[in-house]
């Protein structure tokens, strides 16, 4: 895959301190990028912006002020914000019957729904006016049911709807926004149980440079609103959605297929 140079671009990373995040900030960097990284793990981070040249920036991007404090920081520091990467994420470990708590469902819809909102939000403000690129880290989770761990399919589904409702809505301000979703990958997110279980099945784990990868795509495609899955062994690409079925008439007739008019009349209403 032939790399694009970012040169003089800004990107600002959350859950930099490794794994995804971290890949692709030294991707970034070895292209041009200056990165700033953002996590809890401020010992991790501090390594990864050491070795990126860049700058690590505390933020629990479950907190609306850290987010928004955060990128103040990027801008202050250096002038602009052209790429956030919305990355950060738990799992949850819970479900929704007797082994139900609430606790660990609150922390992960916060980490994982909450800090991405919070993040595009900070990242919008920063970017009006010049445009920019946000790709929010959401999984094959949010592209399918994931009865193994139902809070995590619940608020990883709630990026994908974020990202393909708020992209189209910000193209205009030439700000894009997209997701990646990728399968299972060799990160420390993925506890031993479940490589093991993976393993006796046969199914192997992606790459960190394979995400980083499907990463560089989003943000070079020059799309909005898209879903960028990645599996093991098949090329990344955005995933494509089965439109819902079009309204009819009192009749019964088709109305027509102008779903995607009712959306644009809406989201242009809601601007003015
Ligand atoms: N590895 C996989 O199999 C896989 C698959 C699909 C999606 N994902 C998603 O990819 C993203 C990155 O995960 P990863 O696989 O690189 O694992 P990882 O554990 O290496 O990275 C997650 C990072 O998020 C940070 N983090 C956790 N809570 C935070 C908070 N409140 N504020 C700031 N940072 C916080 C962690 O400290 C960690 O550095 C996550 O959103 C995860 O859900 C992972």
């Amino acid at each position: 895959m032939s790399q694009p140079r970012f040169d003089g671009k800004v990107a600002w990373i959350t859950g930099g301190a490794g794994g995804f995040g971290a890949g692709v900030a030294r991707r970034l960097a070895a292209h041009g990028a200056t990165v700033v990284v953002s996590d809890i793990d401020s010992d991790n981070g501090e390594l990864v912006a050491k070795e990126t040249g860049g700058e690590f920036v505390p933020c629990d991007v479950t907190s609306y002020d850290d987010n928004l404090a955060a990128v103040q920081h990027v801008v202050d520091g250096h002038g602009r914000l052209d790429i956030a990467f919305l990355n950060a994420g738990v799992t949850t470990g819970v479900g929704v019957g007797d082994d139900f708590d609430l606790a660990l469902y609150r922390k992960a819809m916060s980490v994982n729904l909450d800090g991405v909102v919070f993040g595009m939000h900070a990242a919008i403000k920063a970017m009006s006016g010049r445009g920019g690129q946000i790709v929010a880290t959401a999984s094959l989770a949010g592209l399918t049911g994931t009865p193994f761990d139902p809070i995590y399919g619940t608020n990883k589904h709630g990026v994908v709807g974020l990202v393909r409702s708020a992209g189209p809505a910000h193209t205009g301000d030439g700000i894009f926004i997209n997701a990646i979703c990728p399968g299972f990958a060799d990160t420390n997110i993925v506890s031993p149980q479940a490589r093991a279980a993976l393993s006796s099945i046969g199914v192997p784990l992606l790459d960190v440079e394979d995400v980083v990868d499907a990463f560089i795509s989003a943000v070079t495609s020059g799309e909005a609103g898209q879903c960028w899955y990645i599996q093991p062994g098949r090329p990344h690409e955005a995933f494509r959605f089965r439109n819902v079925p079009g309204p009819r008439d009192d009749s019964g007739g088709s109305v027509s297929d102008r779903a995607g008019d009712v959306q644009s009349t809406l989201t242009e209403r809601r601007a003015h």
